[in-house]
């Protein structure tokens, strides 16, 4: 199915795909009747005594889900840029599991990085899309992210089934396996079907298509979903954005706010929505237009020029539906603004330089 399928571009029919993906990825690793979930890569490993993410662009956002998901979970976990893991000087050691993220199990900065974790004893994880990839050759255990061919430059499905397979992993890994988080992840499919039927994401698309920068927020598992938004709209809009942790726009960024800087408030349940709609208040007052993701968790909406809603899901899994709205947002600018969608000035699909 390498075909566009009648649509114009292949990131937009791998945005659409994302339920089909998240379907593929959970298929006999979550049993709806028992409620469980069973990575078989990995049901044999320990608990380990701290985890530590490599990962870079996209698959990096995607670490950071994963370490909030594990840390819930009692295990000490971090996310580093692949590219800065030895700059770093991590303490790495035989009680150390290293996650390796990435789509293509190609890049050259995760596998160096991986390479340094395995020759300071650690067990090694990719968590990759490509079946016989170097990553998933070299590590000592590989899960499969299964979201299918991705061809567009742009990152979309593969990082929804990176974020749910993370999931897998992290309930895998310490055993936790929380009834509503199977049930959540169960009905996300249609959920994220329900967000691509229902956005109005062209019509806010078309009212900021002249924006000098745009700017996305959210906090807890809405962060990483924060920056993702951002470097979607950088890579195929060519526009300035930035995205943060909702809590650090009043540390320097909100200087840049005016009534030309649109801003992307994740305002969904789970970590203090309130403190982020304190936060949309600052900007709304500085005459920013403010476009709300949002499952009606609290009132944003009064602060909010458009509202673009996600289906109410667990607090985990929201940000996810949320991000679908991000993508097409992106997706429509660029598309109004003429860009190569597919193959954006500059980027490549996969690195293989550091
Ligand atoms: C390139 C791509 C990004 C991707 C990053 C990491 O820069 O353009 O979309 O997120 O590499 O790729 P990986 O295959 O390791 O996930």
């Amino acid at each position: 199915d390498a075909g566009k399928s009648g649509y114009d571009h292949y990131m937009l029919k791998e945005i659409h795909e994302q339920p089909t993906a998240v379907r593929q990825c959970l298929s006999e690793r979550v049993s709806g009747l028992e409620r469980t979930i069973d990575v078989d890569s990995i049901a044999d490993l320990e608990p380990p005594a701290r985890v530590q993410f490599v990962a870079c662009g996209t698959s990096y956002h995607a670490a950071l889900y994963g370490t909030r998901l594990l840390r819930e979970r009692g295990v000490t976990a971090q996310a580093f840029l692949a590219s800065e893991y030895d700059a770093d000087s991590v303490p790495v050691d035989e009680e150390t599991l290293v996650v390796g993220v990435t789509q293509s199990g190609e890049t050259a900065d995760t596998m160096t990085a991986l390479r340094d974790a395995t020759s300071a004893g650690a067990t090694t994880l990719a968590v990759t899309n490509v079946v016989g990839s170097s990553a998933a050759r070299m590590c000592d255990h590989v899960v499969y992210v299964r979201a299918g061919p991705e061809i567009g430059v742009a990152a979309t499905k593969t990082f929804v089934s990176q974020q749910i397979a993370l999931a897998l992993v992290a309930c895998e890994l310490t055993g936790t396996y929380d009834d509503d988080l199977v049930e959540a992840l169960r009905a996300l499919p249609d959920q994220l079907q329900a967000v691509l039927d229902e956005s109005a994401t062209r019509d806010v698309a078309e009212e900021y298509l002249e924006s000098d920068a745009y700017f996305f927020i959210g906090r807890g598992y809405n962060a990483p979903v924060a920056l993702e938004g951002a470097l979607k709209m950088k890579e195929i809009t060519y526009k300035h954005a930035e995205g943060f942790a909702a809590g650090e726009l009043k540390h320097g960024p909100l200087a840049l706010v005016t009534d030309r800087t649109p801003v992307f408030a994740i305002v969904t349940g789970g970590a203090n929505p309130r403190k982020t709609v304190g936060n949309v208040k600052e900007v709304e007052t500085r005459g920013a237009p403010v476009v709300a993701v949002t499952d009606g968790c609290v009132d944003v909406e009064r602060y909010a020029d458009h509202v673009l809603p996600v289906p109410e899901s667990h607090p985990a899994l929201t940000p996810i539906l949320a991000n679908v709205q991000l993508q097409l947002v992106s997706y429509w600018v660029a598309n109004r603004l003429g860009r190569s969608i597919d193959k954006p000035r500059n980027l490549a699909k996969s690195v293989t330089v550091e």
